[in-house]
């Protein structure tokens, strides 16, 4: 039976041939396989967010894991959205794992690849419920979203990161410049390292918070993610200039809408530098609150119950020394920014309460001083939350001439 000749064994002869023909190749060259080994899974539920024992070994901006996000509390409608855990550098100089999600639209990529815009989220709060990947309590969560959900109509994939420690392991660095800007930019590595059809041109964007981070990152990107191709930068009202507000508090009376974002400052500038003693500026009021900043949302935060329910005057302790605070604010103020060497359009409500059109102006100002291309946008009666909505035609309409350049 062995060596009759059966239509099996044809069969078998005709796949030896095969193999015998296509395997050389492979075999000559020694060359890594055509498919790499597939990414891996991240568990369902929370467990998604604590990373394994051992990262991987290779540089930041690594995945870790991914799964679908096509049912997330920030989905973006019209494309394929998929959640991530990557690696950053952290706050520290170590490698930690962020979060994040990326949205690829329908449909085939364009030569190079898709356009990428990395968008950094406002205001949520430390705590790691407070991730927009997780829960999304962001107060901008209808704007952004059709803000972003018209970014991939247009044909661009969107990337948007938690930020470090939030949701992760570790605290979150709340307005800290480098942590910030690097989990910006390793979100876009992560992503095209997930889906090669994403190419190499980016946009950095986000509001507020956001607006902060993003250019932190387009100051940083040269040096830290130099493969890729940074465009240009579009700010929704910028944080900026808080050394220069900080101090203000005690004269500003008694509003309280901006008391829970003070204490996520403070508690910012303590996780970024454990020698830095916040608590003995504090009033006994704010003091006794100041634990909430790691267990509360801003939403919760901001509550009559909690900092909203404390003035601006009676946050920082009469007679507290503030140089050490004040020092390192500056030191994360993107107005003295430097390495930013692409067109920044940055988009500000002239009735923005909470990121004052008066300091932006200023941080405006002393970028063009140092050589920074940089246009500003002033909306007439957009507030701090509205300037997305007002704002995203012209934000649109740049974004699409910066792509089709
Ligand atoms: C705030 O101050 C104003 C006048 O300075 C006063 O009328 C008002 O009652 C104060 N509000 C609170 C909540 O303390
Ligand atoms: C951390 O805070 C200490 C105490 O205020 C200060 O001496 C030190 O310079 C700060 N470090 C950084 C990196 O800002
Ligand atoms: C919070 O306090 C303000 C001013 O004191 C008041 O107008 C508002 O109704 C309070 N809100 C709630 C939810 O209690
Ligand atoms: C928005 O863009 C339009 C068209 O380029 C421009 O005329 C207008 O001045 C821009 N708005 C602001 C507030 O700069």
């Amino acid at each position: 039976m062995v060596n009759s000749f059966s239509p099996a064994r044809a069969g078998a002869l005709a796949l030896g041939l095969a193999a015998a023909l296509f395997a050389p190749t492979t075999l000559a060259q020694d060359a890594p396989p055509a498919c790499p080994a597939p990414l891996p899974v991240g568990p369902e539920g929370i467990d998604f967010y604590t990373p394994p024992d051992s990262l991987p070994d290779a540089d930041h901006g690594s995945i870790i894991w991914t799964r679908s996000y096509a049912d997330g509390s920030a989905t973006i409608a019209g494309g394929t959205n998929t959640l991530l855990l990557y690696t950053q550098e952290g706050i520290h100089g170590d490698t930690v794992a962020t979060s994040g999600y990326m949205v690829v639209p329908d449909g085939d990529a364009p030569e190079g690849g898709w356009p990428v815009v990395t968008w950094a989220h406002g205001t949520t709060g430390i705590a790691d419920q407070c991730a927009p990947t997780i829960n999304d309590p962001s107060y901008d969560k209808d704007a952004r979203d059709t803000l972003l959900a018209g970014w991939v109509s247009k044909g661009f994939a969107v990337v948007c990161t938690d930020y470090e420690g939030l949701g992760t392991p570790g605290d979150h660095p709340y307005l800290i410049g480098p942590s910030e800007g690097k989990a910006v930019l390793d979100i876009v590595r992560a992503a095209r390292q997930y889906d090669t059809r994403i190419g190499s041109r980016v946009v950095i964007s986000g509001h507020s918070q956001g607006g902060h981070a993003a250019l932190w990152a387009a100051s940083i990107a040269p040096d830290y993610t130099p493969e890729l191709d940074v465009l240009s930068t579009i700010a929704f009202a910028p944080a900026n200039s808080l050394e220069t507000e900080v101090p203000l508090l005690s004269a500003v009376g008694n509003t309280t809408s901006l008391s829970g974002t003070v204490a996520l400052i403070v508690r910012g500038l303590s996780i970024a530098n454990a020698s830095l003693d916040v608590v003995d500026i504090l009033t006994k009021d704010a003091a006794a609150l100041y634990p909430q900043t790691l267990t509360e949302c801003s939403i919760d935060l901001d509550s009559n119950s909690s900092f909203g329910g404390v003035g601006a005057n009676d946050l920082i302790a009469p007679g507290a020394k503030l140089t050490d605070v004040t020092t390192q604010l500056k030191d994360n103020d993107p107005t003295y920014l430097t390495g930013i060497s692409q067109p920044v359009l940055v988009l500000q409500g002239s009735s923005d309460t909470t990121v004052f059109p008066f300091t932006t102006a200023a941080m405006v100002k002393n970028l063009v001083a140092g050589g920074v291309d940089i246009t500003e946008q002033i909306f007439t009666g957009a507030t701090h939350l509205s300037i997305i909505d007002v704002g995203a035609s012209n934000a649109t309409d740049y974004l699409v001439s910066v792509f089709s350049q």
